[in-house]
């Protein structure tokens, strides 16, 4: 297992689409110990999910997993999930404000709106069919991992900058009001 680098906002690589992966790529021991990899660093790094692109590799691959998770204490829990070329589709027109972080984007959050529910649609490690629906937090994360294999920073989408914080200050300020909005939203979502 290898700890791989994590690219940071700034790095040209994050601003470029990440290209489709092929069956006959995914069948490669090299990119079975890539996704080893990959999610090695994710935990590593206490990310919630990290994408391909991250780890200066431009292909359509990211995971997510949300366990006890100290930077995202508040976050429903997410079984480790590999998504190869993605697809996402909202079911519904709903929306939420989500306060965001990123590996890429060291030591800031801000409130992103996200799809409350959606489709989503992959292959997993070994090319198997993906289909399914997730819906609130989670359906947040999903799009900020596949954000990034469109160029995407969660920054690029954050509608007002004021609500931009640190961390620390996240904590102290925000974390609070957060917490109860996040349980209107599981409440709701059921995740
Ligand atoms: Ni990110």
């Amino acid at each position: 297992m290898t700890l791989l680098k994590i690219a940071q906002i700034g790095t040209p690589i994050l601003r470029e689409r990440a290209r489709e992966v092929t069956r006959e790529e995914l069948e490669s021991p090299a990119f079975q110990q890539f996704v080893d990899d990959l999610v090695e660093t994710m935990r590593d790094a206490s990310g919630a999910g990290l994408a391909a692109i991250q780890v200066y590799n431009p292909i359509r691959v990211c995971a997510i997993e949300v366990g006890d998770n100290p930077r995202y204490p508040y976050k429903p829990k997410i079984p480790l999930t590999v998504l190869v070329n993605p697809v996402l589709t909202p079911l519904s027109d709903e929306r939420f404000d989500n306060y965001e972080g990123c590996l890429s984007v060291p030591d800031l959050r801000g409130v992103v709106s996200r799809y409350a529910e959606l489709r989503v649609q992959a292959w997993d490690r070994h090319g198997n069919a993906i289909d399914r629906e997730v819906r609130g937090i989670t359906a947040g994360t999903f799009q900020h991992e596949v954000d990034h294999l469109d160029a995407m920073l969660f920054v690029d989408r954050v509608t007002d900058p004021r609500t931009l914080c640190t961390w620390k200050e996240f904590t102290r300020h925000q974390e609070p009001a957060f917490r109860a909005r996040v349980a209107e939203i599981v409440a709701r979502w059921g995740s």
